[in-house]
């Protein structure tokens, strides 16, 4: 079974996670990126973005250089974005059909994952996802992630 991460990071939490699967596991990955960078600015982001609230926004991407084609298997990383998955992971879910794929989730936030599992739903099933949060750029709950790699 191939399998391929694909992740979007803003801070470099969810980034952090993804590069240790890929270290641990020697998984291919891909890392989403919006055409048009948000701001550096933390907090003119979360309040654009909370003025964009429940609107399922959809943002263009820079282009994939991957042939999803060749993967069984796709291990999804987002932030949580108010409540929900980011707008890069949701716009490449909207983009791209995973139909016939194994997809598992890890889902990075501060302890308000919201209806992220759900709204994901939405796109494609998935087999399983964890919860990672974090207080700042530190993780909480380390050895479940640690366990979690182990099982995939
Ligand atoms: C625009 C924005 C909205 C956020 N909304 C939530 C939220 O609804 N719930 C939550 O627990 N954390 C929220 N956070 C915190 C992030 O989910 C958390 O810090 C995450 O680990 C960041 O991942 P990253 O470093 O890969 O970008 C938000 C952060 C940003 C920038």
């Amino acid at each position: 079974m191939k399998t391929l991460i694909v992740y979007y990071s803003y801070t470099n939490n969810t980034e952090k996670v993804a590069k240790k699967i890929a270290e641990l596991k020697k998984y291919d990955i891909l890392k989403l990126e919006p055409l048009v960078d948000y701001s550096t600015d933390y907090q003119k982001v979360v309040d654009e973005e909370e003025a964009k609230m429940d609107s399922e926004e959809i943002v263009e991407l820079k282009p994939i250089n991957v042939d999803l084609n060749q993967y069984d298997r796709i291990i999804l990383g987002t932030p949580v974005w108010w409540y929900t998955m980011a707008p890069v992971v949701r716009s490449f879910l909207s983009g791209n059909n995973l139909n016939g794929k194994k997809v598992i989730a890890f889902i990075t936030n501060g302890g308000w994952i919201g209806h992220t599992v759900n709204d994901i739903k939405k796109y494609c099933e998935i087999e399983s996802y964890i919860n990672l949060k974090f207080n700042g750029d530190k993780i909480q709950n380390e050895k479940s992630l640690s366990d979690w790699i182990n099982s995939l």
